[in-house]
């Protein structure tokens, strides 16, 4: 069969760009983005967070390989294939754990949280010298950013730092939510939807939606955010609703946020949604969320500051998105389903209801039946099923071509509701999936196949 190109299915031309609808049906690109994305380039595996003591554990995925996180004696964090060497039996089968020692559940073969293989019960009808190949599965580059954990099963990737680039900056700016401490990641909401891992990445970053599919939920949230800050404004000598969080949510609610915000797109295919407003209420009074605005204005200057406060949905490619009170991440399961683990973001350094209200929002909009993410589940849903149809010019991604400006890293800045992250994500994922790794190509007749 002759090779598939990449282009063939998005054009990026200079007045259009357009995605063929069967790059969310068609199981051979599934298969190939497993080889050519997943397994070629850093995949978020783990938060430090999660695997805090020695021997604890974290079962995940990298594309479709399971792995197991695993903190071992001296504290290094290792990442292995969660498989045995044995006969391929998975080594930790909960999500989270602790073992001293890890004892597989087919014929207990243990192994060190190092991955040294220790212990192979009647080891003597081996040949002398078998246990030396037999330890756990390393996967061949582990390394942590801002307690984010990647690990690639390229052995010659970029340095996790260069793959990251500029959007370092945001990842910074989001760990100084925590006002001086560190991020716990809480226990994660978890729930599928029935389309492919690429509408949840396209959406995570989509400022042209929030005002339509959420517009009941940001209708409810705006009434009852401003009910409570309206009361204790009108307790306040002078006080004053207006530039409070219940504002911006009716705004959003009301379709009013043309002007407000931005998008960016950096290299490798990493990107940013900005609306330009503390988007975070966690319910709290004024004097609550104030003592941590200024907490983070001592800690990190007036400059950096407003990029630490203000609303943002940072997505780091392929798979992951750093929110304002969540971390989110997603797994391809199949073409046409995604597991989405949303957790909610845990913090000791702040005042107490401040976190605890940021866990409430993490819960009541972003778990399986929070107010937020079932929307845009029922959006995927329905344009998986749409894709089956082949729509011959292929899916409109060109809000906004053209008219990019460059922000203060170089990277491409547009409007809010642009499509400069769905661009960047395409122009990645044809990179990626490109064997003849033509990037510019344009189609003259316009056609997405
Ligand atoms: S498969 Fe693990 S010990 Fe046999
Ligand atoms: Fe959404």
């Amino acid at each position: 069969m002759a090779k598939m190109s990449a282009n063939d299915y998005v054009v990026d031309g200079d007045n259009q760009f357009r995605v063929s609808p069967r790059v969310y049906t068609d199981g051979r690109i599934f298969v190939d983005e497993m080889r050519d994305i997943f397994e070629r380039t850093w995949v978020f595996i783990a938060h430090e967070s999660e695997v805090p003591k020695r021997g604890d554990f974290k079962s995940t995925f990298i594309g479709q390989r399971p792995i197991v996180v695993v903190r071992d004696k001296t504290e290094n964090i290792n990442a292995f294939f969660n498989i045995c060497p044995h006969r391929g039996a998975a080594l930790c089968r909960e999500q989270y754990g602790n073992y001293p020692v890890i004892v597989c559940p087919y014929h207990a073969w243990s192994f060190k949280t190092s991955g040294e293989c220790l212990k192979i019960p009647d080891e003597g009808r081996y040949p002398a010298g078998f246990r030396e190949g037999m330890h756990l599965i390393p996967v061949p580059r582990v390394e942590n950013y801002g307690g984010l954990i990647f690990g690639c099963l390229n052995a010659e990737v970029e340095a996790l730092e260069s793959f990251l680039g500029d959007a370092r900056y945001y990842i910074d700016a989001w760990n100084a939510r925590a006002a001086g401490g560190k991020f716990k990641l809480g226990y994660p909401n978890k729930y599928s939807y029935a389309g492919n891992w690429k509408l949840q990445s396209e959406n995570v970053v989509d400022g042209y939606h929030p005002q339509v599919v959420h517009s009941a939920a940001f209708n409810a949230m705006a009434g009852a955010i401003m009910a409570k800050e309206k009361s204790e404004a009108g307790q306040a000598e002078g006080g004053s609703v207006e530039a409070r969080p219940g504002a911006h949510y009716a705004a959003w609610a009301k379709k009013d946020v043309g002007s407000l915000g931005l998008t960016r797109a950096f290299r490798n295919g990493h990107s940013t949604l900005e609306s330009g407003i503390m988007f975070e209420s966690a319910r709290v009074s004024a004097e609550v969320s104030q003592v941590w605005i200024d907490r983070i204005r001592e800690i990190n200057g007036e400059d950096m500051a407003p990029d630490v406060i203000l609303n943002r949905h940072l997505f780091i490619f392929p798979n992951l998105a750093l929110m304002d009170f969540v971390l989110r991440a997603w797994y391809p399961v199949a073409v046409d389903r995604t597991e989405t683990y949303s957790y909610a973001l845990r913090n000791e350094a702040i005042d107490e209801a401040l976190d605890v209200g940021r866990h409430l929002e993490a819960q009541t909009q972003y778990s399986p039946s929070g107010a937020v993410a079932p929307d845009d589940a029922d959006i995927f849903n329905s344009v998986q099923s749409a894709a089956m149809t082949d729509i011959p010019q292929g899916l409109d991604f060109s809000r906004g071509l053209g008219t990019e400006s460059a922000g203060r890293f170089g990277e491409l800045v547009g409007a809010i509701s642009d499509e400069v992250p769905q661009r960047a994500f395409w122009r990645e994922w044809a990179t990626k999936m490109a064997y003849k790794a033509d990037r510019t190509h344009s189609s003259s007749d316009g056609e997405a196949r």
